[in-house]
């Protein structure tokens, strides 16, 4: 959605928004271009965008505010506190319900959870999205 939308303080253009996205056909292709998180698709990949990881995580590979998550499954990370721990399925589902208590090499404490704090996402869309990151090759 258009990047001013929720800061600027007008909650009706976000309800014009909701609406207008809400009944918008997956198939037409304007449609989908003008709601990317809403109709981008359902399950992980729908929560992936709507729930702001993208604005954190690339899938492309590229930097960003977090480390890109193409490639991210079963690769072996780097911890801050030094540890090497391959990212299972385990360890990913922990990086989104508790993102402090495992930090990636050369990353911060607190970043992610000033957007996802421990326990915002429940377990059952956590492992949608895990069952996401693992498409990203
Ligand atoms: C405000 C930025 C931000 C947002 C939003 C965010 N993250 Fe993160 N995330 C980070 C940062 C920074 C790290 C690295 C520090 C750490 O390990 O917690 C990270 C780490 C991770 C890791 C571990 C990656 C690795 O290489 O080991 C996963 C998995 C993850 N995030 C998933 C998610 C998911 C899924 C969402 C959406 C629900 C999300 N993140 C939203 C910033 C963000």
């Amino acid at each position: 959605m258009p990047a001013d939308l929720v800061e600027g303080s007008d909650a009706e253009d976000v309800a014009a928004y909701v609406a207008q996205c809400a009944a918008a056909d997956p198939n037409d292709a304007r449609e989908k271009l003008e709601c990317p998180g809403v109709v981008a698709g359902t399950g992980g990949e729908g929560l992936y965008t709507s729930l702001g990881c993208l604005g954190c995580h690339s899938i492309d590979g590229s930097a960003s505010s977090g480390p890109t998550l193409k490639g991210v499954f079963n690769s072996m990370e780097t911890l801050a506190n030094g540890q090497t721990v391959k990212a299972d399925e385990q360890y990913l589902l922990e990086s989104i319900l508790d993102p402090d208590k495992q930090i990636v090499k050369g990353y911060q404490p607190g970043v992610m959870t000033s957007a996802v704090p421990k326990g915002s996402i429940p377990q059952d869309q956590a492992q949608e999205l895990v069952d996401y990151i693992k498409t990203l090759r």
